[in-house]
């Protein structure tokens, strides 16, 4: 029998790769992250000097997703329940991030480690371009689809995930078209939306988390500016022919707005349950 399959989709900034990481972790499944193959396609035509923004560089930025080797790593933490005793918000999972409990992915291109490399606001700002380049979306969904298939045997043998965890016995992978192109047959679709202040606000955490400094005058650490990045690439994200960000007609909605990240979390694995 196949792996129980997350689809988990919605808007930049929505929480998704937060909310689909824990909740792989509470049901010892394993997670993959597609945006970040889209974010390795573009950091590496930016390192090469090919500019995302012009159509004319469509074949080179193809070339370059056809050829890169991309490995995604997922550590969970050994504790997953000291996350639901100790934190409360957003704020404290941040905390709880730092201390390990939350569960990171590494993110590994050509075999080199460039998590934080692919979280610049320059590759954001240029991400919604190459991922609306179709032949690159068809080589990063053979790719997605191929580790989608093997991951859940490999992450065990490796060691990345939990030691207690034999065999994972499912996936959850999150997106823009996981739900309506990549497992359209997903055993549960999640979308998550999120008003886009919230999401601003959410982000802004997460860049000054990860050591931005918003005492500076730059104009991506302004609340404002943080939104209107959000609102510019979902607006992209939405309107490109080629897989737009697209409710799944199956999808269960899930407005986080005013929700704690343990409260998804719990209502997601919840309904996980209910229909494994
Ligand atoms: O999820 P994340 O914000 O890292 O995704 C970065 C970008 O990658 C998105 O803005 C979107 O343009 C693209 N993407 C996509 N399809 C996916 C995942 C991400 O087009 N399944």
């Amino acid at each position: 029998t196949r792996p129980f399959q997350v689809a988990i989709d919605g808007p930049a900034a929505s929480g998704k790769s937060t909310t689909a990481k824990m909740v792989a972790q509470r049901l010892g499944f394993s997670y993959i992250d597609t945006g970040a193959f889209y974010r390795c396609v573009t950091f590496a035509a930016l390192s090469e000097g090919i500019d995302p923004s012009h159509l004319s560089n469509a074949d080179k930025i193809t070339a370059l997703a056809e050829k890169l080797d991309i490995e995604l790593q997922t550590v969970f933490s050994e504790k997953p329940d000291s996350y639901n005793r100790t934190t409360s918000d957003w704020n404290s999972a941040s905390d709880a991030s730092r201390q390990h409990q939350l569960p990171t992915t590494r993110v590994f291109l050509d075999s080199k480690d460039v998590s934080s490399d692919i979280r610049t606001g320059t590759v954001s700002k240029h991400v919604s371009a190459v991922a609306a380049i179709g032949p690159v979306r068809e080589a990063v969904l053979q790719k997605v689809r191929n580790i989608g298939a093997t991951d859940v045997e490999a992450q065990t043998n490796n060691g990345i995930n939990s030691s207690a965890r034999s065999r994972a016995a499912g996936l959850v992978m999150d997106g823009r078209d996981i739900g309506t192109v990549v497992l359209p047959l997903a055993d549960l679709k999640v979308f998550l939306v999120a008003d886009s202040h919230v999401r601003a606000k959410r982000r802004l955490q997460e860049l000054v988390k990860n050591g931005a400094d918003p005492s500076i005058d730059d104009t991506h650490l302004n609340l404002h500016a943080v939104q209107a990045d959000l609102e510019l690439r979902d607006e992209m994200d939405r309107t490109r022919k080629i897989s737009p960000l697209r409710r799944a007609v199956d999808a269960m909605d899930l407005d986080t707005s005013n929700l704690t990240l343990e409260q998804q979390v719990d209502i997601i694995v919840q309904e996980v349950h209910r229909r494994r």
